[in-house]
């Protein structure tokens, strides 16, 4: 095949998309602001904002000076919503799509973002000295639940005493199942912050105590 010529079929998590290039423009309301952004073939919902993510950004509470984690940002939606609500914060930014990263940081100078970064890699690995206030993700559950319930048992080592993770999901995503996973594992904590078309937002907490120790994957059932 010609490096032109578009893949057949190419995951969004594709690291170096082959897609052949359709870049158009997206906008949306953000809490009053339009938003615009340049999105392009081989990220997730080029089409436009994802129901999921359009719940989880209605649902984004964070403080001015927030540290936040957009973790799987894709062309950046949630990231330059949360760097807007941020202004005295900072917002990292990270996806394993390179093309999703450089569109990611496009959209960050379109929004006038200048309180964010994009990093390039997986789950944690570009922020292995981070420690957020709150970590928000429309994660890639097409992974699987073993990489998802990976994540989430990472996330409580880059989220400071006090900090939150947010999720957005859906029935046929399982998010029943990591909200009963999040409640065991973050006992007390985990809240239903919205719903909508089938998706769930939610968000779990993590006190002085990190919550315990994750019991492997294979160990639950899906709802
Ligand atoms: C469901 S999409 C959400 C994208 C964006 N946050 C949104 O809501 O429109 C999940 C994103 O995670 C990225 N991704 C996939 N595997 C990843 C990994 N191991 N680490 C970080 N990001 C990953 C995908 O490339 C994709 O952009």
């Amino acid at each position: 095949m010609a490096d032109d010529e578009p893949a057949p079929s190419e995951p969004y998590w594709t690291e170096r998309p082959r897609s052949r290039s359709a870049p158009a423009e997206r906008r949306f309301l953000y809490r009053g602001e339009l938003l615009r952004f340049v999105v392009d073939a081989g990220v997730f919902s080029a089409q436009g904002l994802d129901p999921g993510t359009a719940l989880l950004i209605e649902n984004l509470r964070v403080d001015p000076a927030d540290r936040i984690l957009d973790l799987g940002c894709g062309w950046g939606a949630v990231g330059v919503a949360a760097a807007r609500s941020a202004p005295k914060g900072h917002v990292v930014l990270t996806d394993v799509n390179r093309r999703a990263a450089r569109l990611a940081r496009q959209n960050l100078e379109r929004n006038g973002a200048a309180n964010a970064e994009v990093r390039v890699g997986a789950f944690f690995d570009p922020v292995p000295d981070g420690a957020f206030d709150v970590i928000v993700t429309n994660p890639p559950y097409r992974l699987g639940r073993e990489s998802i319930l990976a994540m989430l048992t990472a996330a409580p080592e880059h989220l400071r005493p006090g900090g939150r993770l947010l999720l957005v999901g859906k029935g046929s995503q399982g998010i029943r199942f990591y909200q009963r996973w999040l409640d065991d594992h973050w006992p007390g904590t985990v809240e239903v912050l919205g719903r909508g078309s089938g998706y769930r937002v939610l968000e779990a907490r993590v006190g002085p105590d990190r919550p315990r120790k994750a019991r492997p994957p294979s160990a639950r059932r899906s709802a």
